[in-house]
């Protein structure tokens, strides 16, 4: 037998209607129509009513903040002559779908202690009672039982995802939907850096304040959706550097309150690791992992890209990527190091100097196998430098520049390839600016060619720190069904690797 009812969304010509009903269901305590109004136009509010003829019989409203993952619902509200006939669990079935949809399955409600027959009902759409509190409807003194259903996720297999990065010198913003890529746009403020000759924190969270909004934009219409369609923004929240991180932080918690989305905190480290996703569609694990950036040289052993990263080793000084900037410095070339040092060794000899391997001799390889330094092979360089100058010889740029190159790839590999041999992992990850370095490409295939090990190098677009990898984490988070972040969350310098996503 069809319902005799018609469930449709509530709108704001339906306030004269709605509050005849309400002062007949809640005669003591009936909302204003004031409230009421406010209610239904409200911009995190899904009001829905049902009607016999055109007739007004009854209306339900719930309150949803995805951005805490949670929904309320605010009241519902039945014609008495209609009451038993399933109205009111229909219209509780429509919030909920609602609740589950907008992302936030966790639903609260408040009933009064006096209507067992709610109550009733409640539980059996799965809600359970969690508190009471005393006395809350007032004039009639009557208690409020509070109850709480947990729906299981919205399961959005396709979730759009705005990522945001600011943990160095780039701004990054990208978008993606699920595991594909659908706007990647970077702004670097390298060049004001290029005169100190590495990267300046106050002039990096200052250049971060200007570009993120030319560079949201900008990736908006690249990917061709509005601000309105996004399901969900991420941010990288470190590790990085303080004030840089901040500006991104802050700018991402804004978005996700005005937009009404669940907002997730994502470590930037492994956003390299996941960028993958991006143009493979997934990342097969267990794999090795070998960051190298300005910032960080890091190697990771990932199980599983969303509960287990492992830091297995980094740098004990210098990240490798500034190895390069310190040493283009010593020979006079300019920032960014890396680019300039490739260039100048394209003609000379890389066995012309033996500079030392840091934290490679035998000693090392037990408690320090996959550490990194790179301070003292700069010393080293820089001596090198200093004696040929003082003897006034030439400094024979292009061999200095591919000796110091081999040492630097030397180390970089040997250690990645140990961690992929003794985990027994036939796979190797490249990720951050310095992968652009074309000996380090050439020689991580080489060597992973005789170990059996599948080298994978992500796009360098993808590789430099960018937004679209944090987009891209984001997405796993949600597909996965995991609680957003909430708004207490902040940038963590320090953040370790272990923490995928901080709540
Ligand atoms: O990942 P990235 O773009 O930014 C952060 O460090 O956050 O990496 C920049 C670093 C710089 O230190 C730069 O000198 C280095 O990557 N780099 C290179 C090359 N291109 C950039 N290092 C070695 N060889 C290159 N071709
Ligand atoms: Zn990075």
């Amino acid at each position: 037998m069809s319902k005799p009812w018609a469930i449709r969304l509530a709108n704001e010509s339906d306030l004269v209607d709605i509050m005849q009903i309400e002062h007949e269901c809640f005669p003591s305590d009936a909302w204003s129509a004031d409230g009421m109004y406010d209610e239904l136009t409200g911009a995190e509010k899904f009001y829905i009513v049902a009607t016999i003829d055109e007739k007004l019989v009854g209306y339900a409203g719930l309150n949803k903040q995805p951005i805490v993952h949670q929904s309320d619902i605010q009241t519902i509200a039945v014609s008495p002559n209609l009451r038993g006939k399933g109205l009111g669990r229909e219209l509780m079935e429509h919030l909920l779908a609602e609740a589950k949809r907008a992302n936030c399955p966790e639903v609260f409600l408040e009933v009064r202690a006096d209507n067992p027959v709610a109550r009733k009902l409640y539980e059996t759409l799965g809600f359970e009672q969690i508190d009471i509190r005393k006395r809350y409807y007032q004039p009639d003194d009557v208690d409020a039982i509070v109850m709480r259903a947990a729906l299981g996720t919205a399961g959005n297999a396709e979730p759009l995802v705005l990522g945001i990065e600011s943990s160095c010198d780039e701004t990054g913003v990208g978008i993606v939907r699920g595991n594909t890529l659908l706007a990647n746009v970077i702004s670097s403020s390298m060049e004001q850096h290029a005169r100190f000759g590495g990267v300046v924190p106050e002039v990096a969270a200052r250049a971060h304040l200007e570009a993120l909004l030319p560079t949201l934009h900008e990736a908006l219409a690249k990917a061709k959706v509005s601000l309105d369609e996004i399901d969900a923004v991420a941010v990288a929240n470190g590790p990085g550097l303080a004030g840089a991180l901040m500006v991104g932080v802050g700018a991402a918690k804004s978005l996700a309150v005005s937009l009404n989305k669940p907002i997730y905190a994502v470590n930037h480290l492994v956003g390299h690791v996941g960028v993958d996703i991006l143009e493979r569609g997934e990342l097969e694990t267990p794999t090795i992992a070998l960051l190298v950036s300005g910032g960080h040289t890091s190697l990771l052993l990932v199980r599983n890209l969303l509960d287990d990263v492992e830091l297995l080793g980094e740098t004990i000084d210098d990240a490798a990527g500034e190895a390069f900037d310190k040493v283009a410095r010593v020979l006079g070339l300019q920032y960014p190091g890396g680019p300039e040092i490739d260039k100048a060794a394209a003609d000379g000899d890389p066995n012309a100097i033996r500079f030392p391997r840091g934290l490679m001799l035998p000693k090392d390889m037990e408690k320090n196998r996959y550490n990194f330094s790179f301070s003292g092979l700069k010393t080293a360089v820089a001596r090198h430098v200093e004696v040929l100058n003082t003897k006034g010889e030439e400094v024979p740029i292009a061999d200095v520049a591919a000796s110091f190159r081999e040492a630097v790839v030397d180390v970089l590999v040997s250690k990645a390839v140990n961690a992929c041999v003794d985990h027994n992992v036939p796979r190797l990850l490249l990720g951050g600016g310095v992968i652009a370095n074309r000996r380090l490409r050439k020689v991580a295939q080489q060597r992973c060619d005789e170990n059996g090990i599948e080298l994978r190098i992500p796009a360098l677009s993808l590789c430099t720190d960018n937004g679209a990898m944090i987009a891209a984490i984001g997405a796993q988070l949600v597909m996965a069904g995991r609680t957003p972040s909430g708004l207490t969350f902040g940038a963590d310098s320090t953040l370790p690797v272990t923490t995928v996503q901080t709540l």
